[in-house]
């Protein structure tokens, strides 16, 4: 079915599979959203909206005589700009004669075959097979001549609708956007919702937090340049009551990797507005007369299936359509060992051979080579930005190391971190007004180093020449992205004042048009995504890279929390995960189990370690190999919550045809005399019969999923356990 317009009573519905979307072209021109939720079979939710006359809510002009119209009370699809509607604004522009007024009214909309795209920014996009169709409606202002364009791909068998804006000035003098939101969704009655968001900090990214909604803005942000360890930029909307299992949930995933915001405002009459996108902060941009604007894109999910099944509609979309490289679903991602922590900066060629030996012991595929082996590199203080070999560690060159590592039979990896520039560098001396700096003020240092100014082309065209040339030069399987500070000192030497307000969106541009130019010029090399461990980890970056590196916290018990938040919308696939020395108690095969709740691979000195742990490491890298169809490209079930008080933390992975299961436990607390624990699988045919673990049980799946297992009692402190459930 996918968009219908319905003549008669100017309503536009979209739908998926399971769920239906109205909005109505009605009073006035107005555009009005009616319903998100559910399959929808009437044709017309008009009657919903109740006019009456308000107190303190104001009526258009136009519809003078007429007191039971307000916006204060109408639920739009893309609110007004002082038309009397008081609520979270989804535009605020100063027009060319200096108002700050928008009125959109619908005029012309057209529903075609396939996806839209944006030229600027990254999107998801329609596989082959796929049913996706496009409404694109534009509200105009007559008297400031502003098009609002509002974009709509249905993904039908997905359960996925995508939304973005672009704003087009077709008057003749140039107007200012100060807020310009993606997405404004309006529900009429709003009471009973939480508001579900991903808020962290360094080494601690992605942890939970749930709140009910009251009567004020509730605003979920990122004002540090980039998506943030802070705050993700995705929030749940969902019935207060809704679990894991159970009620409506409504998801919001943003893909940008600037400053954003989410806000989720109750109002007096119990409606509540969602609003999200680039955050007004600082934000200030030219439009001028016949440019257009494009505003990220947000995709937006629902289901009556509690937080589980939201999770599900987002692990298979993103696993799917959101990202192009063949890493995604052609090529295994290898098992990689990293250097970062077996040698910090520490290293030269030999010692990254010997690393890759005795890692090829572990059944390890893949060396990275992670931070210094550029420049002048021996601490963090110098050397970003020169990106070429460093002769004293890399003393054989880069082409000759990867060949000594390829001779092993094992692949190579490499780091970069190309948005900064240190101030001791070549290039820095170069080029210090590439750096970003306040004129006239000291610079914000964060790590001792700078922001490059990427909203300039000849920096993204330096960058694109000499990653690109390292890329070329030696046989490089791997590429790791970092960043690693917050940017301040937002300021470009290359945009007069006036422009100033326009950086921080197109430092994100610059960005992402070097990104194209390196990751999408290099479809045979598997990139991964960084940000001091797990910052900036938006849908944006995974369209460009398969994989993003969770956290630097490595702590397995904490990983629990780690894995845990991330998968709300991003799945397994894409969560890099390593064993590493963090956790001296933690038992090395816990470890192991915790990392293959993600990419798996090692951030540790493989040289230090004894046969016997080298042998114990293969044997577990060979599990993750066995299991990689269920873990990369299953189902993934939180099946504990590690935030409440509880003596474990158990997930589970199954494979889309319920015949293979991955169970995985680790005990985090033990208790004297404690009672004995079960662990209730999810998601297998509850008529099925598994072999649990090659015939330790054999169990339909209605015992497992309602009966459970039972865990070991009396194990050493941090055990972990894993059930392999086979359909027999
Ligand atoms: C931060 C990353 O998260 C680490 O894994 C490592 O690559 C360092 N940067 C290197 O500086």
């Amino acid at each position: 079915m996918g968009i219908v317009h319905n003549k008669t009573n100017n309503t536009i519905t979209l739908h998926t599979k399971n769920t239906s979307y109205q909005m109505k072209i009605g009073n006035l021109d107005y555009l009005f959203h009616l319903y998100y939720g559910p399959t929808l079979h009437d044709a017309d939710l008009s009657y919903q909206i109740m006019q009456y006359d308000r107190g303190f809510s104001g009526n258009p002009y136009e519809s003078l005589g007429e007191r039971t119209f307000s916006l204060d009370a109408q639920p739009q699809e893309f609110s007004t700009q002082q038309q009397g509607d008081f609520r979270t604004a989804s535009i605020e522009v100063v027009n060319g004669d200096g108002s700050y007024s928008f009125s959109g009214k619908a005029g012309k909309f057209s529903i075609t075959d396939g996806k839209y795209r944006l030229e600027t920014l990254p999107t998801v996009f329609a596989n082959k097979g796929d049913t996706v169709k496009t409404l694109e409606v534009t509200l105009t202002d007559s008297v400031s001549d502003v098009d609002v364009i509002l974009l709509y791909s249905v993904f039908e068998e997905a359960d996925i609708i995508t939304r973005a804006v672009k704003v087009k000035n077709n008057g003749k003098a140039p107007i200012h956007l100060k807020k310009i939101m993606s997405v404004c969704l309006d529900f009429i009655n709003g009471s009973g919702m939480d508001l579900l968001s991903l808020p962290g900090r360094y080494g601690q990214e992605r942890q939970v937090e749930r709140q009910p909604m009251t009567h004020h803005i509730h605003t979920i942000s990122s004002v540090r340049g980039s998506s943030s360890h802070q705050q993700n930029p995705f929030v749940v909307l969902c019935d207060k009551e809704a679990t894991e299992d159970f009620g409506k949930c409504y998801g919001f995933s943003l893909m940008y990797s600037g400053n954003f915001l989410a806000e989720a405002e109750l109002d007096q009459y119990d409606q509540l507005r969602l609003v999200m996108g680039i955050h007004p902060k600082q934000f200030v941009y030219e439009v001028k007369p016949g440019e257009t604007f494009e505003c990220p894109e947000v995709v937006m999910a629902f289901t009556e299936h509690g937080l589980t099944g939201l999770s599900h509609l987002y692990h298979d979309f993103y696993r799917t359509n959101l990202c192009e490289s063949k890493f995604v679903t052609e090529i295994e991602r290898p098992v990689l060992i990293n250097s970062w922590e077996a040698a910090f900066m520490d290293f030269d060629d030999k010692k990254l051979v010997e690393i890759a030996k005795a890692a090829k012991n572990m059944g390890v595929e893949l060396l990275v080579m992670d931070d210094g082996w550029f420049g002048k590199r021996d601490d963090d203080n110098s050397g970003l930005g020169d990106w070429f070999v460093n002769k004293n560690k890399i003393k054989c060159g880069l082409h000759a190391l990867v060949e000594q590592i390829n001779d092993l039979g094992m692949k190579f990896g490499i780091w970069f971190e190309p948005e900064m520039v240190s101030e001791d560098s070549d290039l820095y001396r170069a080029h210090p007004e590439w750096a970003m700096k306040i004129p006239g003020r000291p610079e914000v240092r964060s790590r001792n180093q700078i922001a490059l100014d990427m909203s300039r082309k000849d920096v993204q065209n330096y960058l694109i020449e000499k990653v690109n040339a390292i890329l070329d030069d030696a046989n490089i399987y791997y590429v790791k992205w970092d960043i690693n500070r917050s940017l301040a000192d937002i300021w470009s030497n290359a945009l007069p004042a006036d422009k100033q307000g326009e950086v921080y969106h197109r430092y994100i541009l610059g960005l992402y048009r070097t990104m194209n130019a390196i990751i999408k010029t290099h479809p045979d090399i598997l990139f991964e995504g960084c940000s001091g461990g797990g910052g900036r980890f938006d849908a944006a970056m995974l369209h460009y890279y398969p994989q993003y590196w969770v956290s630097d916290n490595n702590h397995p018990i904490d990983r629990l929390k780690l894995h845990y938040g991330t998968s709300f919308v991003y799945p397994p696939s894409c969560m890099g995960a390593h064993i590493s020395d963090s956790g001296k108690l933690v038992p090395l095969k816990t470890k192991a189990v915790v990392a293959m709740g993600g990419t798996f691979g090692y951030e540790l000195d493989a040289t230090h370690l004894t046969v016997e742990e080298q042998k114990l490491c293969k044997e577990q890298s060979e599990l993750f190999r066995k299991y990689y169809h269920i873990i990369i490209k299953g189902d993934y079930y939180r099946l504990s919550n590690p935030f409440e008080v509880g003596n474990m933390t158990a997930w589970q992975h199954a494979t889309k045809d319920r015949q293979e299961s991955l169970l995985s436990v680790v005990v985090t607390n033990l208790t004297c005399n404690g009672p004995q624990e079960y662990v209730r699988a999810k998601g297998l045919n509850a008529d099925t019969v598994y072999s649990v673990n090659d015939g330790q049980y054999t169990l339909s799946g209605s015992a497992l999923m309602n009966a459970g297992l039972p865990i070991p009692r009396e194990v050493p402190e941090y055990t972990a356990f894993q059930f392999h459930m086979k359909a027999i």
